[in-house]
């Protein structure tokens, strides 16, 4: 049994927002993920925020918000095939590795990453 979450052993919510604003850069020059997020980021990296800090144990701040987090619905008029959801899973590994995300925390939350991402698919990729 582990009583710390993964929220306050990373440092709360200051880190959840360093990984945030590492993140997004990196999919705004990404060629597979550029096309499918607005010009303007800013909204998508604050519900970003309130969603990272209640997905990994922190306050319900998106909930609170926006209601139920339904995210593999709320991705659906989004075109996500497996190899965007590679692409977005490489801009995270390289966010969580300029936030200096290490060791055994960094393997649970890539668990929890890597499962979600593969419930966002929701389009067959060009070569399967
Ligand atoms: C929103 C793409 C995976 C969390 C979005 C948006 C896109 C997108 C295009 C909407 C931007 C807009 O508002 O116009 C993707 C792709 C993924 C992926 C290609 C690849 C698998 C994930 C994962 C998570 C996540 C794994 C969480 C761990 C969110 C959140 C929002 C969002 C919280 C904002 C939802 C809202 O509108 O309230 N994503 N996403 N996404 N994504 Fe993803």
């Amino acid at each position: 049994q582990e009583p710390i979450t993964i929220y306050d052993r990373i440092g709360g919510y200051p880190t959840i927002s360093r990984i945030v604003e590492a993140f997004y850069p990196r999919v705004q020059r990404d060629p597979l993920l550029a096309p499918i997020f607005p010009d303007d980021i800013r909204p998508v990296m604050e519900k970003q925020r309130l969603f990272l800090t209640q997905f990994f144990g922190g306050p319900p701040l998106y909930t609170r918000k926006y209601g139920p987090p339904r995210m593999r619905a709320r991705h659906l008029p989004f075109p996500i095939t497996p190899q965007r959801a590679e692409a977005w899973l490489r801009c995270m590994a390289k966010a969580l590795d300029e936030v200096g995300i290490e060791g055994k925390v960094r393997e649970e939350m890539w668990g929890r990453l890597y499962i979600t991402a593969g419930h966002m698919v929701n389009q067959p990729g060009e070569d399967q």
